[in-house]
């Protein structure tokens, strides 16, 4: 937004005092000047979502899981529920037949549903039986669901190629239609960032409702689970050192 060509005869003119009101406005405005109080101002969506499709896995806790998915690039925005179990209304101390899942929306122009199926997979061990590392039990199994002919064509090739990389074990997970996700409770969402006040402050402490729908909260809950791949980790943590270093502007991309 510089205009060097025409600052001068602005200078000059009777607009004077309006140009001091925009230099004003524009220091005040910049981080560099010092201490911003957090404000709620909401982030614009990135893409209209009548454009985003929508992916729902199961791969053990879905605190991990949506930490798994929460920073790759094209993901807008993700949830964690319970799903491919027949209990109506599930809830997380009484989950019935539902596995612990993870839904992701996210542009296609950006990532591929092929993409989220190869970060499924090199992000859990598929070959264990009734659990997830620690996490032993039903709720823990690992689920593609699938919505479509399309999208369940894709799930059997990925589910073939991992089965063929070794034969000595069996591949358990399990590839469904999608019926129903059922959101989980609050507290379950963006578990990750929300064991990290400092962090949860650094983006504004948004309130919950736009806490579940922002790509941001989604982004640094991965970060705060430390699953953003290693070069975003090492940026996110420059952009923080910078801030603190700064004196508290609020975060607002990575
Ligand atoms: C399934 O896909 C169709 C478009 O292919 C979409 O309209 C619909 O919302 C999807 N359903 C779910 C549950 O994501």
């Amino acid at each position: 937004m510089t205009r060097r060509g025409s600052l001068l005869p602005v200078f000059l003119s009777h607009h004077f005092s309006l140009l001091l009101l925009i230099v004003a406005g524009v220091l005040i405005a910049s981080p560099a000047t010092g201490i911003r109080l957090p404000d709620r101002k909401s982030e614009p969506p990135p893409a209209p979502s009548y454009s985003l499709k929508t992916a729902v896995f199961a791969l053990g806790s879905f605190w991990r899981s949506e930490a798994v998915f929460g920073c790759l690039n094209g993901v807008v925005r993700t949830t964690v529920g319970y799903s491919g179990g027949s209990k109506p209304n599930p809830e997380y101390r009484s989950l019935g037949d539902h596995a612990e899942s993870v839904q992701i929306e996210y542009d296609p122009k950006v990532i591929s549903y092929r993409q989220l199926l190869e970060v499924f997979w090199s992000s859990h061990d598929s070959r264990q039986v009734f659990g997830q590392g620690p996490d032993v039990g039903n709720q823990y199994r690992s689920i593609i669901f699938t919505n479509g002919t399309s999208e369940s064509r894709l799930a059997s090739i990925s589910k073939e190629r991992e089965q063929a990389k070794s034969k000595s074990s069996i591949v358990t997970t399990q590839i469904q239609p999608l019926e129903t996700f059922y959101p989980a409770e609050p507290e379950h969402q963006k578990f990750e960032l929300k064991r990290r006040p400092f962090l949860q402050h650094l983006i504004g402490n948004l309130p919950e409702e736009e806490l579940q729908r922002s790509t941001l909260a989604a982004r640094m809950n991965s970060y705060a689970a430390e699953l953003c791949p290693p070069r975003i980790q090492r940026q996110i943590d420059a952009k923080i050192n910078d801030i603190i270093r700064k004196g508290w502007p609020v975060l607002r991309d990575i």
